[in-house]
């Protein structure tokens, strides 16, 4: 028999806490505090904007993982084809969060709101990267720090190196 008890204290529900420790979610979330950004709390425009935003982004980085995979066997054609399912939720979801803030606000004003949370994140991603720096490039892993995935790619793509370089100089300096 599952005790629910048991495994609902053991993992009691802690992703927004999960979020705002993460160096990227501190800066993305700039100026909000843990408790306006409760489910109760927070600003509907906010939340809508903000997730609009992170689900738009994880569209279009399940797209490019699904064609970095080869298409000559099964197993990647299979996952390919998943991954780009996914990619069209996300899309769905994007667009909903979207209509949802047209249904609120007239059309300049959801576009400057998007373009602000767009600001948002870009900030947040350099924010993030100066923390890296500051420690001295020890880059964190996605699960630990919740580095967006689109930061990893970059870091993959040899963002690392040259930050780890500029590190290296800025303690030479
Ligand atoms: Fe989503």
């Amino acid at each position: 028999m599952i005790d629910f008890k048991a495994t609902a204290e053991k993992k009691p529900d802690s992703q927004p806490d999960e979020r705002r420790r993460s160096p990227f979610f501190e800066a993305f979330y700039e100026g909000y505090d843990k408790a306006s950004l409760a489910p109760d709390q927070i600003d509907w425009l906010v939340f809508f904007a903000s997730t609009h935003i992170l689900e738009l982004d994880a569209c279009k980085d399940f797209v490019r993982m699904a064609n970095a995979l080869p298409d000559d066997d099964l197993a990647s054609i299979n996952l390919k084809k998943g991954m780009l399912s996914i990619a069209e939720d996300e899309k769905g979801h994007a667009a909903y969060l979207l209509e949802a803030m047209h249904r609120r606000l007239p059309a300049g004003e959801v576009t400057s709101l998007v373009d602000q949370w767009r600001s948002r994140k870009v900030d947040a991603m350099m924010a993030m990267v100066q923390s890296l720096l500051q420690k001295g490039g020890n880059f964190p892993s996605l699960t630990q720090d919740g580095v967006p995935s689109e930061m990893s790619d970059s870091l993959s793509d040899g963002l690392s190196d040259s930050l780890s370089n500029r590190a290296t100089e800025q303690r030479a300096a």
